[in-house]
């Protein structure tokens, strides 16, 4: 791959706990989804190189059950961005996270079936009732009632050494992040499209207004073609 410009990227360590960065693709009128129960990619060919350059530096990548449900696939790297995350002392491929109170996801999906790593499901005692048994032999099963952030991430430092944690949606699942003031960087790819729809979610989706943060800085601001890729660094 030719020179990108996450391919450096100099992260601070917070005491205690994972640095934990979300990335999301966003309409010009600010939608994450179109038309959000169809699975869709709102970025381009370039958005989705990059979204593989920003899990390089990541010990593990997280989504919500709704996210994996309409795109259930391993979240990891391209084979040929392996060898720069074993240069920076990671592992080959980042772990998968997942987050289901339901259970409800298919087993024939190629998460399950060919993943390079067992993926780990944090799910509730009756989601894990519900996973078929070959998605129990091909993953790790984390059983938290309610979960909150805070509590996912002390598991996920804990008992999986994750020291970096990239939030990938969707929506509800970065509100809870943004919540709780875990959320210390913000990717966020603003694509050329306009979508429109009411009911369509922004990057962050609860129930409360967030409390303001401290400050957000932009760290870096790129563009290709008519994509722009801002880097932005929150302080809580
Ligand atoms: N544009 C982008 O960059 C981007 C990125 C990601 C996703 N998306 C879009 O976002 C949409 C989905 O977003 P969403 O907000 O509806 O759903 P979501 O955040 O992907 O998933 C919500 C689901 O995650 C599980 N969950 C959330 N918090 C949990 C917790 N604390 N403990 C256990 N499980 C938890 C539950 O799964 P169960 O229902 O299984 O119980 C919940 O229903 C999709 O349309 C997707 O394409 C866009």
């Amino acid at each position: 791959m030719h020179h990108h410009f996450y391919q450096e990227l100099t992260f601070p360590y917070p005491a205690h706990r994972p640095f934990i960065a979300c990335n999301m693709v966003t309409s010009l009128d600010g939608k994450v989804t179109a038309d959000g129960t169809q699975p869709s990619s709102l970025g381009s060919s370039f958005d989705l190189k990059t979204m593989g350059v920003i899990r390089s530096h990541f010990d593990a990548v997280l989504a919500g059950g709704n996210t994996i449900r309409l795109h259930p696939y391993y979240l990891g790297v391209p084979v040929e961005l392996e060898g720069s995350r074993q240069g920076r002392g990671l592992a080959r491929q980042p772990l998968t996270v997942l987050l289901t109170q339901s259970g409800n996801l298919d087993p024939f999906s190629s998460l399950f079936t060919k993943a390079p790593r067992p993926p780990i499901i944090i799910t509730s005692t009756a989601g894990a009732q519900n996973l078929t048994s070959s998605i129990q032999g091909q993953s790790k099963i984390e059983i938290m009632e309610n979960p909150d952030p805070q509590s996912i991430t002390t598991l996920l430092q804990t008992k999986y050494a994750v020291k970096r944690l990239l939030v990938e949606g969707g929506p509800s699942v970065n509100y809870q992040f943004m919540q709780a003031k875990l959320m210390d960087d913000l990717f966020l790819t603003l694509h050329p499209s306009l979508i429109g729809k009411r009911t369509d979610l922004s990057l962050s989706a609860g129930d409360h207004v967030l409390e303001k943060a401290h400050d957000i800085q932009l760290i870096s601001v790129n563009r290709e073609g008519n994509e722009l890729f801002l880097h932005y660094r929150i302080t809580w």
